[in-house]
């Protein structure tokens, strides 16, 4: 096996986008993310309508990235899939898909972690993006998930606090569903916060455990906010959406940063990444940044092809496992919980 020329095809399928990524050494030749749009209508991802989605988008996905590398299925040394978590019914699709070209190819199969993958990305070989050092901390944030990882070697991983209830990017589109945004609606409270006032009006935090989240609180509260202030004015929504989007937007990254600075404290790690689908927020962004400069972190911000799901971070993750012969089998299943 040449290490100095390996070539990683992988398969992302694990919730509502079909993605095939191909690295040549950690670096780009592909990187393909087809987002399915019919989820809009419904205000959130309809399992049944995503796994078709990908059975339908997979075949074309894949053609697409060997195009855009220029190479044959012959040159790739390693297939690498999502495992999970996710939804069962999407990730059976890039699953049984992996282990077809695997298995017709005679090519290792590689079986990624999603939330390792959204880490791992950090070390996709881009001039723009500084690879981490171990050990460091990952704030992971993303639709499903929410938590603080101490990183002490690719897959020496250990969760030190993660949400109760809703994940943070859950939080993100329930706000904006309550506020009549479409689906999904992170990305909107982001663009009208950055035109409001973020203390404009105050929320109230969840208060738990030091290094574990909470959003289902805020959520309620949000809720009442947005009913009692419609009550007063039917227009309160419309007349205030900016200042409503920079205030949730205000909250939520004071509640991230207050659980990461606990975490710094209590590990002496002072390296923080962000990853996951969250991590395009302007606003965490701009806070980690900040505390570069107050608290004199080293933090990695991913560029923002790698916040929301992709497959060159599933391929990044199949890389490091194929150098460590890490493969797995015909027998390895789909896991919607890990
Ligand atoms: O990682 P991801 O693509 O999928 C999961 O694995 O969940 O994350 C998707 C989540 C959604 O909740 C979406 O609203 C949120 O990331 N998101 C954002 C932003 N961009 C995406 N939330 C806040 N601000 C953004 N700019
Ligand atoms: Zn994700």
């Amino acid at each position: 096996m040449n290490s100095k020329n390996t070539i990683i095809l992988a398969i992302e399928s694990s919730c509502d986008d079909t993605a095939c990524a191909i690295l040549k050494n950690g670096q780009i030749l592909s990187n393909i993310v087809d987002n399915q749009a019919i989820h809009e209508e419904y205000g959130g991802v309809v399992p049944e309508l995503a796994s078709r989605a990908h059975q339908q988008n997979i075949v074309p996905v894949v053609q697409m990235a060997l195009k855009k590398a220029n190479i044959t299925l012959e040159t790739v040394n390693g297939i690498a899939f999502t495992q999970g978590p996710g939804l069962m019914g999407s990730l059976l699709v890039g699953a049984s898909f992996a282990k077809s070209l695997a298995l017709a190819l005679s090519k290792p199969l590689l079986a990624v972690n999603h939330m390792d993958a959204h880490i791992l990305a950090h070390f996709i070989d881009v001039p723009e993006q500084e690879k981490p050092d171990f050990p460091f901390l990952c704030l992971t944030i993303s639709g499903g998930h929410t938590q603080i990882v101490k990183i002490t070697d690719y897959f020496t991983m250990e969760v030190l606090g993660k949400t109760r209830d809703d994940a943070v990017g859950e939080a993100f589109d329930k706000s904006a569903k309550l506020l009549g945004l479409p689906y999904p609606g992170g990305p909107l409270i982001d663009k009208y916060a950055q035109l409001g006032n973020p203390k404009a009006y105050q929320f109230t935090k969840p208060k738990v455990g030091d290094l574990d989240f909470s959003f289902s609180g805020l959520k309620t509260g949000i809720l009442r906010f947005i009913e009692k202030g419609v009550q007063e004015n039917p227009d309160f929504i419309q007349e205030n959406l900016h200042d409503i989007c920079a205030s949730i937007q205000y909250t939520i990254v004071s509640i991230l940063m207050e659980k990461t600075k606990n975490a710094v404290q209590q590990t002496g790690i002072k390296s923080v990444a962000i990853a996951g689908g969250v991590s395009a927020n302007s606003g965490i962004r701009n806070a980690l940044k900040n505390a570069e400069q107050h608290f004199g972190w080293k933090t990695y911000v991913p560029n923002f092809e790698f916040t929301t799901d992709n497959a060159a971070m599933v391929a990044i993750a199949g890389y490091y496992k194929y150098l460590g012969k890490d493969f797995a089998t015909m027998e390895t299943v789909a896991k919607a919980r890990f």
